[in-house]
């Protein structure tokens, strides 16, 4: 079973975002637990305060490593065991694919979100084993951040989905998007590719894969640039790149 903690001003977040389909399923199913360790309960002083000014000035809130410190004690002790402890910040590296899978290898993981202005980086120094973004953009917590990965973990254990082989046939699987999908259901007026009527497997197959590389190609070129395509799958994206088709 996957155990996963949550160090937040708002854990509660973290939970709502996974209470439903495939991570709330999961959860149902045992696959995985959570535990949500609120800052505020661990304020140390009258005022329950768990953020202090900047040092040497500048705007903002830093969270304070008091409460931090006892977040993470308590979080151990629910645990029983050190857990990898991962930091949510537009300051770290981008998530990708490889990093998720990397992570979802692990059975105890503790996410840490921050809030306000940042971490007290001598907190950082002494506890955090992985810094994750989500994206190059500021969100105003981490906790939607920690949310993010943790379902994109969840959703790779063995029983969390439905079909197994969604999670091999899928974007980012080898370093290309997905191929278009369309549904077996009548529209008014738009029609389906002629491709996928035809019912021949190897004719599927291909336009899957070329739609596949041609998407790659036009809308993510530096994950072109770093897969490893068959010669197969560069004669079909020379073909389009060249003809148009
Ligand atoms: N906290 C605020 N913005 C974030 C981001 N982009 N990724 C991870 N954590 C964050």
């Amino acid at each position: 079973m996957l155990s996963i903690s949550v160090i937040a001003a708002f854990p509660e977040l973290v939970e709502y975002a996974l209470d439903f389909g495939v991570t709330g399923r999961a959860r149902q199913q045992g696959l995985w637990r959570w535990q949500g360790f609120a800052l505020h309960d661990f304020a140390t002083d009258a005022r329950k305060s768990i953020d202090a000014r900047p040092a040497a000035g500048g705007p903002g809130m830093v969270l304070m490593p008091a409460p931090l410190d006892a977040a993470l004690a308590s979080a151990r002790a629910w645990h029983g065991e050190k857990s990898l402890v991962v930091f949510m910040s537009p300051d770290g590296a981008p998530l990708e694919q490889s990093r998720v899978r990397e992570f979802a290898q692990h059975q105890h993981i503790t996410f840490v979100a921050g809030r306000y202005e940042g971490i007290d980086q001598r907190w950082i120094d002494a506890n955090v084993d992985a810094i994750v973004s989500v994206g190059d953009y500021v969100l105003s917590g981490g906790e939607l951040a920690a949310a993010v990965v943790i379902d994109s973990c969840v959703r790779l254990m063995p029983g969390a989905l439905g079909d197994a082989e969604s999670a091999t046939f899928e974007s980012f699987a080898d370093g290309k998007l997905d191929w278009p999908q369309y549904a077996l259901a009548p529209t008014e007026s738009r029609q389906m590719p002629a491709e996928l009527a035809n019912g021949d497997h190897a004719t599927v197959n291909r336009w899957r894969v070329k739609q596949a590389l041609i998407r790659t190609w036009m809308r993510r070129p530096d994950l072109l640039a770093r897969a490893k395509l068959s010669l197969e799958e560069r004669a079909m994206l020379d073909e389009f790149t060249e003809t148009g088709i």
